[in-house]
């Protein structure tokens, strides 16, 4: 049996190509190994940051490629259609992370009734999250759309929950304005919304295209273009939360704000236009914000299943807003996973589209 697995080259994200895989033989596969279908996955420019990244946060460590290749990890959903374990029976549906491919094999460990963990060696070393499966057959917020938004949204939302948290411990370190970089992005407003809920003021930072779109979504205060920084009033105390990764803009907004700028939080890269040698700048240093850390420190402060309670109720809150904004759109086979791989690669998917894709045509 084969599996077909969409590549890209390490040092060249826009060459990408399908290879296929052998895989091991379903009737005879060792103890404990699942034999999982990849049924359908989400593609967001934070797939893009995986990439990005693949070397310095391991993720092209997770699965495996050709030597210069890389395949990108993706959010979403697999069925096991072969099974060794004896309490994971074929026909359980899977959610968790998955390489863009037709197929994955899992050394499956810590099998309890609501997940498992993939054991495979190559697979240790990086956050736990990135090796948990949720069993989900039959929970009915992983079916249809409302699984899809799971998909597109979850692991993301994490993200906005943790810094959302984080400012508000720190009292929002004395900001009266929250700015948000890549406004439109799924990751910016769902922080945006949360910040919101608590009243505190959100200024969306975003390119002239994409104005429309994050005005319209009700939890921003205030929406202003790239080109238009110098507009915004530079004497009140601000934080600034960067999904953009773009030094320009960062030193833009540190030289406007100087002493005013509160605390600068890196957390995206959506522009991939970084500089190192960015040099010191006024206001507070800018820092990157590891979610990891957050999650231990509140694992251990709010004891077990505090960080879940706290973040299935943020979710409910936030879910609702997805119906109004967020259009799924699907893509099925590899020339239209390509073309929407290339789209996100390249800034072209308009910020109201959630794509699923699937490389079964
Ligand atoms: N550190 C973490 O743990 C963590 C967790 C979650 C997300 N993130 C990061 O947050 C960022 C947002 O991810 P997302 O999946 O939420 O994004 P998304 O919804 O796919 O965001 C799309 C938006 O990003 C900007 N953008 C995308 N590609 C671009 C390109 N090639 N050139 C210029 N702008 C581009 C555009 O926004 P504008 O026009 O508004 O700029 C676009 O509307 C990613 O960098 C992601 O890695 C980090």
């Amino acid at each position: 049996m084969t599996s077909f697995d969409f590549v890209v080259a390490r040092n060249d994200l826009e060459q990408c190509k399908l290879i296929d895989t052998t895989l091991p033989d379903a009737a005879a596969l060792p103890a404990d190994t699942l034999l999982v279908k990849v049924d359908r996955f989400a593609f967001t420019a934070n797939n893009v940051t995986y990439a990005v990244m693949g070397d310095e946060l391991k993720y092209w460590q997770i699965f495996p490629a050709p030597q210069g290749f890389g395949n990108i990890p993706v959010w979403g959903f697999g069925e096991v259609i072969a099974s060794a374990h004896p309490s994971v029976p074929a026909g359980e549906r899977l959610f968790g992370y998955f390489p863009m491919a037709t197929h994955l094999v899992i050394e499956a460990t810590d099998v309890s009734k609501r997940g498992l963990r993939d054991g495979a060696a190559h697979r240790q070393g990086v956050a736990p999250v990135y090796n948990a499966y949720a069993r989900v057959g039959g929970d009915p917020a992983y079916a249809g759309r409302q699984g899809d938004y799971q998909a597109l949204l979850r692991p993301l939302f994490m993200l906005s929950f943790l810094v959302d948290d984080f400012l508000a411990e720190n009292d929002d370190f004395g900001a009266r304005t929250v700015l948000l970089s890549s406004a439109s992005s799924k990751t910016a407003f769902g922080l945006a919304h949360l910040l919101h809920t608590r009243g505190r003021k959100v200024t969306g930072l975003t390119s002239s295209g994409n104005t429309g779109f994050v005005s319209k979504l009700g939890c921003y205060d205030d929406v202003v273009t790239y080109d238009r920084i110098a507009s915004v009033p530079a004497d009140i105390p601000v934080a600034f939360v960067d999904m953009a990764g773009n030094s320009a803009l960062r030193a833009a907004l540190h030289q406007h704000f100087r002493d005013q700028m509160k605390c600068s939080v890196r957390v995206g890269l959506t522009h991939r236009a970084t500089d190192a040698n960015e040099g010191v700048l006024p206001g507070a240093k800018p820092r990157w914000f590891f979610a990891p850390d957050h999650i231990r420190k509140r694992a251990k402060e709010w004891g077990p299943g505090g960080i879940e309670q706290r973040f299935g109720a943020a979710w409910s809150g936030f879910a609702p807003m997805l119906e109004r904004c967020l259009s799924v759109v699907e893509s099925r086979g590899p020339d239209a996973v390509q073309q929407v791989y290339l789209d996100t690669l390249k800034g072209r998917i308009p910020p109201e589209q959630g794509h699923m894709l699937s490389l079964f045509g």
